[in-house]
């Protein structure tokens, strides 16, 4: 039940360090069940889907500890195939350990994953992918919400109706046993694939053109059991959605912010969209920094996209900084159907929003006064410590675990920009 506490109207300025990203972490922590061994994932962030996965990867027989950000996960002795429901209704990644199970052991049961409240989300990419691969599925409960998979992957062409990252992801992961090549097309590009597949090679997988629409894996012969097992030390990538939701509090605070550890060509449209807003930008090297004047002009229409184009993890933020941006903003989100869950808050604070389906279009108000909000969900309640930090007088933001879910410290790092942010817990 904690809460934090934010003085708004300091501008931010600093200097910050991008942490390990959320979606990378989570798929190569499923997938250091894939080859048995004991693998070391550094500058893993500690989030409490990460803290999830791991007492998943726990329940299926993994031992796991950590070394300051360093996650180790001793994978040998994975003898389960079935992940608890429990855990996995708590968390959308656990999907991901159908791929990891079905390659280590020819077989997995998941419960249908639980997440954001952002939309639907339903896994049927994932299913019909893998039983194009030669995968019995069954799907049981009275909800249809157990999952049970068996077999290993023929190999073969699977094209995806959409480039789904979870699917991708999952796919790669299954096809890495059996008898089969197989080629993913219309797959996601995300980069965080790529760094999947930078782990899976470096467990001796053979895994290819992750970061663009075509994937090929060569299957390994057989369920990856036999293997002998592996030690690898993996260095996880920026979080690239962590870096741009400190580029939108320091945009919008009218703040300066020097930025280290990310590399600018994964926010490209985030940081045209910044510029478009009258931020100054420069970026060098795994350097960015953010110059943003007092009040910002209005981006004019953005439109959510799969990877290169702008992320809908970032587009809540940009929501929020949009509201006292001079002009009309226009926000088309194509990715997932229910992603304005903070406008309700954010009116509530001043803000000018209308939704019609999927689009937004915020008319820029002066300021946005302090208020109590609560967080829905993960980005959205990142969204509205933004609209705190940029408010006039004190808001309070309530629903803070769904922000743990995929921020480290959130309030930490903001303090050693000069933010007024305080956690609390309800007495
Ligand atoms: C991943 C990210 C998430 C990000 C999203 C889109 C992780 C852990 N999470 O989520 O932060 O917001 O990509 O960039 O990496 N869909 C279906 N059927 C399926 C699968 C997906 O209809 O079987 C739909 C989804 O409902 C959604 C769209 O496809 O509308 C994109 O989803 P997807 O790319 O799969 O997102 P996730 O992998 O869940």
């Amino acid at each position: 039940m904690d809460y934090y506490e934010i003085e708004g109207g300091i501008p931010l300025r600093g200097e910050y360090r991008v942490k390990g990203a959320k979606n990378s972490a989570l798929p190569i922590m499923a997938a250091t069940v894939c080859r048995a061994g004991v693998h070391e994932l550094y500058d893993c962030p500690r989030i409490e889907d990460v803290f999830i996965m791991e007492k998943i990867l726990q329940a299926l027989g993994a031992r796991t500890y950590w070394q300051d950000h360093c996650l180790v996960v001793d994978s040998r002795n994975v003898c389960e195939s079935v992940v608890p429901a429990e855990l996995m209704t708590e968390m959308r990644s656990s999907v991901f350990l159908l791929g990891s199970l079905l390659a280590r052991c020819g077989e997995a049961t998941i419960y249908r994953p639980g997440g954001c409240n952002i939309g639907k989300r339903p896994i049927d990419m994932h299913i019909s992918g893998l039983q194009q691969l030669g995968i019995e599925v069954e799907v049981s409960g009275e909800y249809g919400e157990k999952v049970s998979c068996c077999g290993v992957c023929r190999g073969g062409t699977v094209t995806l109706p959409y480039p789904s990252v979870g699917a991708t992801e999952n796919l790669i992961m299954a096809a890495l046993s059996g008898d089969g090549d197989t080629i993913i097309e219309n797959c996601a590009s995300e980069p965080e694939i790529a760094d999947l597949q930078g782990f899976l090679r470096l467990c001796g997988f053979q895994v290819y053109g992750c970061g663009t629409d075509t994937v090929f894996i060569k299957g390994s012969g057989s369920t990856i059991s036999r293997m002998p097992s592996a030690e690898t030390m993996y260095f996880i990538m920026e979080d690239r959605i962590e870096a741009a939701t400190y580029i939108m509090a320091a945009a919008g605070t009218g703040g300066r912010l020097v930025l280290r550890g990310i590399r600018p060509e994964l926010l490209k449209e985030v940081l045209r969209a910044v510029e478009r807003m009258g931020a100054a930008v420069h970026a060098s090297g795994d350097i960015i920094e953010v110059i943003s004047p007092r009040r910002l002009r209005s981006p004019g229409i953005v439109v959510t996209e799969p990877f290169p184009g702008f992320p809908t993890d970032c587009q809540p933020q940009l929501l929020t900084v949009s509201t006292v941006a001079r002009g009309l903003t226009t926000i088309r989100e194509e990715i997932f159907e229910s992603r304005f869950t903070h406008k309700k808050e954010l009116i509530k604070m001043g803000a000018n929003i209308e939704t019609c389906g999927k689009n937004a279009i915020i008319k820029g108000v002066p300021f946005l006064h302090g208020e109590k909000v609560e967080a829905l969900d993960l980005r959205g309640g990142a969204a509205l410590v933004l609209a705190g930090l940029m408010a006039e007088g004190r808001t309070t933001v309530t629903g803070v675990r769904h922000i743990d879910r995929g921020y480290e410290d959130l309030d930490k790092g903001i303090r050693t920009l000069g933010g007024l942010i305080e956690r609390r817990t309800c007495d």
